[in-house]
């Protein structure tokens, strides 16, 4: 993304830019080590379920083979409860749920399956129903006790400190006694979220659209996947961003608006949910899924890709206009999960070239993974067909190059005044550093380790960007990762200054994945009052 689209984002959100480090009492409860999956009543019923529907969900989730799939989590959304007893205790809706919510746990866990809830932290939840405002540990003893195994947390009818009170309940399911998978749900990206849940929605509510749909109003898949890959370098293993619950199979018929979708749009959202290391959680019904719902549900290399162990979230690393392609770093060398979407009405053919991915120019065999077939052995790049609104989803196998940045200077003027700057994500926590290189004539290796920084309340900061090397050569910066941990987000800022005039501009990739490169070139550009900013550094 240049600075300049960033930065038009950035008046609209206030989440992606700078958002500062925080150290106090992280999560660290274990859990999410990959992405949840499982069933939510909510796009399909809202409020109304009860004990008999949830029965027959999780048996068809068990029977449709779902189960053994992945898909384990079976969680109520809004309306199981109705009020609080005399004890404060919250109660489930005696008419719905006669047989209460512990014989629910134990009728879900004996089939091998795991028991969600929900609540909310203001004073009533979304619904209406009451809200765990100012009963945090009780509600989260209540839990326990009932073989609860994961809360998602709303965000309606709520005057207080909204991290405050997401951290509250945070503690409250930490001293419950019982590992709960804590899921926030406050509509947006965070800065506090990957230190307080397991999960947490990155948008508003999904319809049952893929693009816009003026009369259901709503977010339909396509922006939501825009809007969730701002937030891509906080995903890692105990914490992935939520772009809410699937809608695959509902055609239209769900509760909460949409006129449905094709089933290739219905993949498009599977494999994209997929590729962003997203929570599955199907919304439909699962007791009348039609053989393509199925598929797409239960495709065992597409959630290969979502439950992939290293939990990187896939980003967009070219866009070509309606035609873009995302990347996703997965386990082992050389290896990647490309898709290549098509968002235009008919279809196109979109290439991927292997350096925009991080592998070497060399050959790399491509297996087509929704297809589950395999593509062949290609070299450069891959080209394929893919139909209007739709997406391929591709592993492919090539070389390895090192974990680096280069930036190669195509400006034909001389730049000189460089500096560059690193912001980088470790363990949720950023490291800050910058380096001057000087006048960009020749060779310059600068390395990137975030060990043996102090902490200045916000960031790392230290000797974290250092120059390794210098020679004659081409006018290159390569930056290069000598720290062994894995870094899921680096931002990089240059300033630079052609013909003497400042100018400035940055970059960011998460995470680092294989050798990245860029171009510096200082033509075009607005001033700004004291520099010129424009998109300076871009992919080559
Ligand atoms: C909010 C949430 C939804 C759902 C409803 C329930 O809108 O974002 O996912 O939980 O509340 O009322």
């Amino acid at each position: 993304m240049t600075g300049a689209v960033l930065l038009a984002l950035l008046l609209i959100s206030t989440a992606v830019v700078n958002i500062p480090a925080e150290r106090a009492s992280a999560l660290e409860n274990g859990l999410e080590r990959t992405p949840v999956m499982g069933w939510n009543s909510w796009n399909r019923y809202a409020c109304n379920i009860d004990e008999t529907l949830i029965h027959r969900q999780a048996d068809a989730m068990v029977s449709t083979g779902m189960r053994d799939a992945g898909y384990r989590y079976v969680n109520l959304d809004d309306c199981w409860q109705t009020s609080r007893d005399a004890a404060g205790n919250i109660v489930a809706d005696p008419a719905r749920f006669p047989s209460g919510m512990k014989a629910l746990g134990d009728y879900l866990h004996a089939r091998g399956l795991k028991f969600g809830v929900y609540s909310d932290r203001g004073t009533r939840t979304c619904a209406g129903r009451p809200g765990s405002q100012g009963y945090e540990t009780q509600d989260a003893r209540s839990y326990a006790s009932w073989g609860v195994d994961l809360l998602k947390y709303d965000n309606c009818n709520a005057s207080l400190d909204q991290k405050t009170q997401y951290e509250t309940m945070r503690n409250a399911l930490a001293a419950s006694g019982r590992q709960i998978v804590y899921s926030i749900c406050a509509w947006d990206f965070k800065p506090w979220g990957p230190k307080t849940g397991n999960q947490a929605r990155s948008t508003g509510d999904i319809v049952d659209d893929y693009t816009r749909n003026p009369s259901t109003g709503g977010n339909p898949v396509d922006e939501i996947i825009d809007r969730n890959n701002n937030f891509g370098m906080y995903a890692h293993p105990g914490f992935f961003n939520d772009p809410d619950m699937l809608q695959v199979g509902n055609y239209g018929t769900g509760s909460v608006g949409g006129r449905g979708m094709t089933d290739t749009e219905y993949q498009t959202h599977f494999s994209m949910w997929a590729l962003m290391a997203a929570p599955l959680i199907a919304g439909n019904d699962l007791t009348s899924m039609n053989a393509a719902t199925k598929n797409i549900l239960t495709n065992p290399e597409v959630i290969a890709v979502d439950q992939d162990p290293l939990g990187v979230q896939g980003r967009r690393v070219r866009d070509l206009g309606d035609q873009e392609v995302w990347s996703k770093k997965v386990q082992g060398s050389g290896v990647r999960v490309v898709a290549l979407w098509n968002r235009a009405g008919s279809a196109a053919s979109i290439h991927v070239d292997w350096r925009d991915i991080g592998l070497g120019t060399g050959s790399a065999t491509v297996r087509d993974v929704v297809a589950r077939a395999d593509r062949g052995t290609f070299t450069g790049g891959y080209t394929t067909t893919v139909p209007a609104h739709g997406v391929a989803l591709l592993r492919v196998v090539g070389s390895e190059t090192p974990d680096a940045i280069r930036i190669t200077r195509t400006d034909t003027r001389t730049i000189t005044d460089l500096q560059v700057r690193t912001e980088f994500l470790i363990n949720d926590e950023w490291h800050d550093d910058y380096q001057d290189a000087g006048t960009l004539d020749h060779s310059v290796t600068l390395n990137l380790n975030g060990n043996g920084a102090t902490w200045n309340g916000t960031a790392w900061v230290g000797d974290l960007l250092t120059t390794g090397s210098s020679a004659a050569g081409p006018s290159v910066v390569t930056i290069t990762k000598t720290d062994p941990r894995f870094i899921y987000g680096i931002r990089v800022h240059v300033t630079f200054k052609v013909g003497g005039q400042p100018h400035y501009d940055f970059e960011e990739l998460s995470p680092l994945s294989g050798t990245t490169n860029w171009q510096l070139d200082g033509n075009g550009g607005s001033w700004d009052g004291t520099r010129y900013t424009g998109n300076f550094l871009r992919i080559q």
